[in-house]
């Protein structure tokens, strides 16, 4: 599969995807940023994937913005669209042009603490069970339907630091594993 990644940040997780690609079975095309300062470019120019910076402060609405990306993608010739730290909803017309070919990761284990700050919100309200959640992308806020699901346990006394790394580190196996079952099929789409 011919795949485009979506980060706002720090891109370890489109690292992680890059590194893990042919494992997979896919092709990261390209990345695309809605940050001009995201440190996930520097992580694109490390791995030779092409980027495209599309700085959502640049555009005077988000149709402008979405319309752009658009252009872009149709000149791609991409199966997947994979989001990594996308820190921007998409609209329902975007989301309809690619039905169940958008796939988010999500740190929490959804429907629990959608949104931007799943990490701290469940550490602050003291869950002792949390997780990483991947989904197809509508266009609410992490609503979509659930691909799969990892848990993990918060311990005792554990610290926040702590806690987000074993997030980070299920996010970092569930992802690839995920996507190589989607794209070989055991799925269902
Ligand atoms: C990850 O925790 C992801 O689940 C969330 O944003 C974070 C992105 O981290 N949506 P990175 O940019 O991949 O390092």
């Amino acid at each position: 599969k011919r795949v485009v990644i979506f980060a706002s940040g720090g891109g370890s997780n489109f690292e992680n995807l890059v590194r893990n690609s042919n494992d997979i079975g896919m092709e990261v095309i390209g990345l695309i940023v809605d940050k001009p300062n995201a440190f996930a470019i520097n992580r694109a120019e490390q791995l030779k994937i092409p980027y495209s910076i599309f700085d959502r402060k640049e555009y005077k609405s988000r149709q402008d913005f979405e319309s752009d990306i658009l252009e872009k993608l149709s000149e791609m010739d991409v199966d997947y669209l994979i989001l990594a730290g996308f820190m921007r909803i998409l609209s329902t017309e975007f989301v309809d042009k690619y039905d169940r070919k958008i796939i988010n990761i999500h740190p929490s284990l959804l429907p629990a603490f959608r949104g931007a700050t799943a990490i701290y919100d469940a550490y602050m309200y003291g869950v002792k069970v949390s997780g990483v959640t991947i989904h197809y992308v509508d266009s609410g806020v992490d609503t979509g339907e659930i691909i799969a699901q990892k848990s993990l346990y918060i311990e005792d006394g554990e610290s926040l630091d702590s806690f987000e790394e074993k997030i980070h580190q299920l996010e970092y196996d569930l992802y690839p594993a995920t996507l190589k079952k989607l794209f070989k099929g055991d799925v269902r789409e």
